[in-house]
């Protein structure tokens, strides 16, 4: 009879302590939602004329900075094998999903690191891609004037560098208020 009741105890304590796990990281993951950009994946339909945009040749390395789940890594890998693909992501829940889902692709072709973007050197890359808001495009800048390859192609959706003029604008013809209404495109 001790015995049951000891089990039962154990087995009341086990289920409280998973549940406030579960609480703790929904809540840690929930407060990024006022990050200066939370995950927002990007439209599946803006997807291929972001490849387009980005022009990725054989032996060229791209950073996808906020790589959330990481489907613009996967569909650049889809249109250039031959390409070094890196992500860079902050936050774990869109990090382990991005993870997963490029599990299949050779380690020396994608890698995502769980990290800032403003801690990483991004002096390697010469495509890039960012779908952030402007508090964190403003310090990107920054850090790209100092450090980035000469010939750096920037593709940022719907987010602009206030203080850099772009080589061009696409305007992807979205229908008014869908997310993804405009491709930026910059040249360090
Ligand atoms: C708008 S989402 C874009 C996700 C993905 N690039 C896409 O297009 O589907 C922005 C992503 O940037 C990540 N992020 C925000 N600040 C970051 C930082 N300082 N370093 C790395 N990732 C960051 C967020 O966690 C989020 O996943």
């Amino acid at each position: 009879m001790a015995m049951t009741w000891l089990l039962t105890a154990i087995y009341i304590l086990v289920l409280i302590l998973a549940a406030a796990v579960i609480v703790v990281v929904l809540f840690w993951e929930s407060s990024l939602l006022f990050a200066p950009a939370p995950f927002i994946p990007t439209p599946d339909e803006v997807v291929p004329k972001i490849v387009q945009a980005l022009n990725l040749q054989p032996g060229q390395t791209f950073y996808d900075l906020g790589c959330g789940d990481g489907k613009i890594l996967l569909a650049c890998r889809a249109n250039q094998p031959d390409a070094k693909l890196i992500g860079i992501e902050r936050s774990w829940l869109p990090y382990f999903i991005a993870r997963f889902k490029t599990r299949h692709a050779p380690k020396d072709k994608i890698a995502i690191w769980r990290a800032s973007l403003l801690k990483r050197d991004l002096s390697s890359a010469d495509r890039m891609f960012v779908y952030l808001f402007p508090g964190l495009m403003a310090k990107l800048l920054v850090k790209l004037q100092k450090e980035a390859k000469p010939g750096l192609k920037v593709v940022s959706l719907d987010f602009e560098f206030k203080d850099k003029t772009p080589i061009e604008i696409i305007d992807l013809k979205r229908p008014i208020k869908a997310l993804g209404q405009k491709l930026r495109i910059y040249q360090f």
